[in-house]
């Protein structure tokens, strides 16, 4: 019973969950039977007339079930079983005869939730830790142990339905105002708020206060309000994941079932669904995402290095669009000082304000107090001098993108930067070597590439070249995960790996474009295949000159294969640059996305023709992106598939749900793969010659992954 200790004062007993050696806690099958045990004992115990559970953890209540346990798994029957399990521990809870109470402080997630639901009432810290959700849609199953059922029966169908369907996560004030949470506490009184509040249970009834309000109540207390909600819920669904997760749906219908046919119906549909679910191949290449981040979340980012430098001032040249959102962001996600410095004091204290935007953001969305966005703030300062550089551990380069600049303020920093501080740059083409040609300390330097809108991208590549030493990789790497990111190490060659594998996949784009297919319809199939956006949309996002630019990197080091057909030259000339200049490939008004502009196929000089089926569109946009990825893998590019794919998946959404491209590569096949690329290579020309690792991968037979 080592998990779950007590002490009863007072007719109260107060149970601690504290799984011994392991990070959270989790409910595991050996936890499951230490709470019965528990349970059981406690029953007994005369003195005993109510209890509350609390966490011995410092920042984690309950993080779910034990999701190694569920990958685990050999058959749907098993995970079935599994589901049943789980829901009989919380008919235990929440049937027990003494009243319990949770005591939440940090992550209560998935079963953890599952298990606060069951209880009799619930007090929750307002601690930022204190993450209440059901994440498990995003795991590819849903929640299966009765939270389908207890949650909207205690907060409506569509508050429920809310939470679920997004497999989100809520702050414990929204959750209190949500009716999940019946007490909200700082977490100095949280043992002594839910004692007392178990106290009162134990003396009386309790009827909880009904919080639906008139438009909840018209929607969730009837049938027909329920069919409204439920239809608008599953078209929205359809809409986000056009078919490609099952688990919403699913979860969907488990809720609708309970609703319809009553609870005891409804837990085993929702045992049945997560059956199907837990072994289906989407759930599956959603847990391994969720271990290969986890397993990254841990890696220094190269063997054996020395642990990173602390970092406790940054300074940041060039205050521009890119330079004011790692400001922004570092002082959001670290809060340590940020130093700004551009050549003119106009454009700091705009890069200043740009990256306050990001404070302010918080303070807007409730993330933080008033107190904290003064403290947040205060950290931001520039100018259009070196003052302060003396102080900081890591620089930040983000002026233009030309090699000569970057030297010139690399070798500004040197002259005032500590000889121990780290030099890196932000450079999306140049390679890290060329600007650390001339430096004095090339052992210092190496590329950090964030990705656009830094403050929402979730990647970070860093770049060593083969002058940087361990420790400045270690401390790009320990920095860039202090700003939330997940951080591959790539090599330092032309496109690194992001843009080295999208640069083929854009294109394949403009070939289409250019035989008259419209931008519309390829967008179109990228995003049934499960992209986020399509590549025509994406080029107006990142902007087409930059795009162009990226592109003829890449040819002038790739060569033939690379070369961009002759389609962004005219838009860029016609001052198309994509969103920031109001029209691209799109046309837009006031910040909103409209219809695509007619105008861009006599640009083009094209006559849309509809000629090319989407499933064509889909494999020769895919192919080219495979048939660079693994070559980039089999040059070093990146260390692992499991970087490549998080890459991939970070960086410019590859879609989940398909692992990766390296893991794609793997479902289709080499061999295919290698046929296809050979028919398209007679057919459309040597950009499509399977590259060298495609050929030894079909005739060994070899995939990435075991
Ligand atoms: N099962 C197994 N291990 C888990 C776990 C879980 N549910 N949740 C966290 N862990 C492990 C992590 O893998 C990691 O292990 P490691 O130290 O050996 O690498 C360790 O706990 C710490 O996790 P993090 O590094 O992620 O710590 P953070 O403090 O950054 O985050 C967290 C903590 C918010 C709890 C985050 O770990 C998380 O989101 N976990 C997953 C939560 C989840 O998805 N729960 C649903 C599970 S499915 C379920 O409950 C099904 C039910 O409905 C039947
Ligand atoms: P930007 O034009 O918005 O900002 C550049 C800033 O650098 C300007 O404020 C400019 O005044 C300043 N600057 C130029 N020379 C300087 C000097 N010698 N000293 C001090 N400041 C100087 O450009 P953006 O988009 O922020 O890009 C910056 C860098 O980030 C580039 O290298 C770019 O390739 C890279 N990058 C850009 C991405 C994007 O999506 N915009 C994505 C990833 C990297």
């Amino acid at each position: 019973m080592a998990t779950f200790t007590w002490e009863v004062n007072d007719g109260i007993g107060v149970v601690t969950i504290d799984t011994p050696g392991a990070p959270v806690n989790v409910i595991s099958r050996a936890v499951t039977e230490d709470l019965y045990e528990a349970l059981a004992v406690l029953e007994r115990e005369p003195g005993v007339k109510a209890l509350v559970f609390l966490s011995g953890k410092p920042d984690n209540f309950i993080a779910g079930a034990d999701i190694e346990e569920f990958v685990r798994l050999k058959s749907t029957a098993d995970a079935e079983q599994m589901a049943r399990d789980g829901q009989a521990l919380l008919d235990r809870v929440s049937s027990y005869p003494k009243p319990i109470v949770a005591a939440i402080n940090g992550a209560c997630l998935g079963g953890g939730l599952e298990f606060a639901l069951a209880c009799r009432y619930r007090v929750a810290t307002d601690h930022p830790k204190t993450q209440i959700g059901l994440p498990e849609i995003q795991l590819g199953i849903l929640p299966a142990a009765g939270g389908c059922q207890r949650l909207p029966r205690l907060i409506g169908a569509r508050a429920a339905l809310d939470i679920i369907l997004a497999g989100k996560s809520e702050r414990a004030g929204k959750a209190q105002r949500l009716g999940i949470v019946d007490e909200l506490v700082p977490p100095a009184i949280l043992r002594d708020i839910a004692v007392a509040a178990a106290r009162r249970l134990s003396q009386g009834s309790f009827r909880r206060p009904r919080r639906s309000g008139f438009l909840g109540s018209l929607l969730d207390g009837n049938p027909l309000g329920r069919l409204l909600v439920f239809r608008l819920a599953r078209k929205q669904v359809l809409a986000q994941t056009r078919g490609n997760y099952p688990a919403p749906l699913a979860a969907l219908e488990a809720v609708r079932h309970g609703l319809s046919h009553g609870m005891r119906e409804g837990l085993k549909r929702e045992a049945q669904l997560f059956g199907q679910l837990a072994l289906s191949d989407v759930s599956r290449k959603l847990v391994q995402i969720f271990f290969a981040t986890r397993e990254l979340k841990k890696d220094p980012g190269i063997a054996g290095a020395p642990p990173a430098a602390e970092v406790q001032r940054l300074a940041v040249v060039g205050s521009g669009f890119m330079g004011a959102g790692i400001a922004g962001t570092t002082v959001v996600q670290a809060g340590i000082d940020v130093r700004l410095k551009d050549s003119d004091v106009a454009r700091v204290a705009k890069g200043l304000n740009a990256a306050r935007d990001l404070v302010n953001e918080r303070l807007t969305r409730r993330r933080i107090t008033k107190f904290e966005h003064t403290r947040l703030v205060a950290f931001l300062s520039g100018s259009d001098q070196y003052t302060g550089f003396g102080g900081a551990q890591l620089v930040v380069e983000a002026v233009f993108e030309e090699l000569g600049v970057k030297q010139q303020v690399l070798r500004e920093c040197e002259a005032v930067l500590p000889a121990t501080a780290v030099f890196a740059s932000n450079t999306s083409t140049i390679p890290i070597g060329r600007i650390a040609e001339r430096a004095a300390r090339p052992e210092r330097i190496v590329g950090m590439h964030f990705f656009s809108p830094v403050a929402r991208m979730p990647l970070l590549e860093v770049i060593p070249t083969a002058a940087t030493a361990p420790q400045t990789v270690s401390t790009a790497v320990a920095f860039g995960r202090r700003l939330g990111k997940t951080v591959i190490v790539v090599k330092d060659a032309p496109g690194f790996w992001v843009n080295r594998i999208l640069g083929p996949y854009m294109n394949e784009a403009a070939h289409l474009l250019l035989s008259g297919v419209r931008a519309e319809e390829i967008d179109r199939a990228m995003v049934q295949f499960g992209f986020p956006v399509g590549p025509i949309t994406l080029l107006d996002e990142v902007g087409i000159d930059v795009a162009q630019h990226a592109g003829e990197v890449l040819e002038a080091a790739f060569g033939e294969r690379m070369t961009p057909p002759p389609a962004l030259g005219a838009l860029v000339k016609d001052g198309r640059l994509g969103r920031k200049a109001g029209k691209g490939f799109y046309r837009y008004a006031n910040g909103k996305k409209g219809g695509v502009d007619a105008a861009i196929y006599a640009l083009l000089g094209v006559q849309p023709n509809g000629a090319i089926p989407a499933a064509e569109i889909v494999q020769r946009l895919t192919y080219a992106m495979l048939n660079e990825a693994a070559r980039a893998l089999a040059e070093g590019v990146v260390r692992s598939p499991r970087d490549g794919d998080i890459g991939a998946i970070y960086g410019f959404g590859f879609p989940p749900f398909r692992g990766g491209p390296l893991r794609y590569l793997d479902d289709v096949g080499a061999d295919r793969l290698f046929a296809e690329l050979q028919r398209l290579a007679e057919r459309l020309g040597p950009r499509f010659a399977p590259s060298e690792a495609i050929v030894d991968h079909a005739r060994s037979r070899a995939r990435f992954y075991p």
